[in-house]
């Protein structure tokens, strides 16, 4: 399976912190937003890896990472978005990359406490379709959110102003080789970006969409709180640790 990390966007509810950087570049407690989403696939057993970047400062995810030697990695994939289309936008640019193959996708503001292996080896089992990953939160305005009825999901609403739950959709998704030609029918959003709930709604409406509720803290980075929040985190408990 190939991981691709997202790391494109211009960041503006970060602003002025990404004035002149990229969000992803950004610190994390002790070490750059980045490096958490790349140890997240590790620890999956992913190490065929491309990341998609954009916006400011480009070039220094290459002087920061090089060939992924310091993960261990052999090599690393680069590639660029030009403006900020959105999450399906910029997953369009890793067809190539993924050449067929079945992918797990990382928002590159997302960190987890725990290891996403069981997951991933569980979608490698699942003859076609996609795996998404849901977790709790108190604020389920602020994503995607699911409902579940039976044991399936029926639908993910994008950011709803009255969520019909309070399962977030955590930014980690495992699609088939189907993912590029579903991104090419999308049509953009409201807020002007392709939308990867509209791809994941597509795998729920063909009957292909299992989900799994991750176990240990998840958060996001994108904005001052959620940054402040997983700095913290991370002092406190650690992040991409192998025992949950
Ligand atoms: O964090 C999980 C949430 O991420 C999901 O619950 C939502 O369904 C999903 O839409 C997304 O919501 P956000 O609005 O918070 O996503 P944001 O625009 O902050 O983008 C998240 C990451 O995706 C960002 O760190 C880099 C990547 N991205 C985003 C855009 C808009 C790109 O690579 N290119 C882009 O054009």
């Amino acid at each position: 399976m190939k991981g691709v990390i997202l790391a494109g966007g211009l960041g503006t509810r970060l602003y002025p912190l990404t004035k002149v950087t990229n969000k992803h570049l950004l610190p994390v407690y002790n070490k750059p937003m980045i490096y958490y989403p790349i140890q997240c696939l590790i620890n999956a057993g992913i190490t065929d890896i491309q990341v998609v970047t954009g916006g400011n400062s480009a070039g220094h995810f290459l002087q920061l990472l090089g060939n992924g030697s310091d993960f261990g990695l052999k090599d690393i994939q680069y590639t660029y978005q030009q403006g900020e289309g959105g999450i399906a936008d910029a997953l369009r640019l890793a067809e190539n990359f993924v050449k067929g193959d079945k992918v797990c996708v990382v928002l590159g503001d997302n960190i987890i406490e725990g290891n996403i292996k069981k997951a991933v080896d569980e979608f490698g089992r699942q003859g076609k379709g996609a795996k998404i990953l849901l977790k709790e939160v108190h604020d389920p305005e602020r994503f995607g959110v699911a409902t579940i009825r039976d044991g399936k999901v029926m639908k993910i609403v994008e950011k709803p102003k009255q969520p019909e739950s309070n399962l977030a959709v955590i930014g980690i998704y495992l699609y088939d080789a189907q993912v590029f030609e579903i991104c090419k029918t999308l049509k953009p959003s409201a807020r002007g970006e392709l939308e990867i709930t509209d791809v994941n709604n597509w795998y729920i409406d063909h009957g292909q969409m299992t989900y799994e509720v991750l176990k240990g803290w998840w958060t996001d980075a994108g904005t001052f709180d959620s940054l402040l929040r997983a700095s913290n985190m991370i002092h406190d408990g650690g992040a991409n640790r192998m025992d949950l």
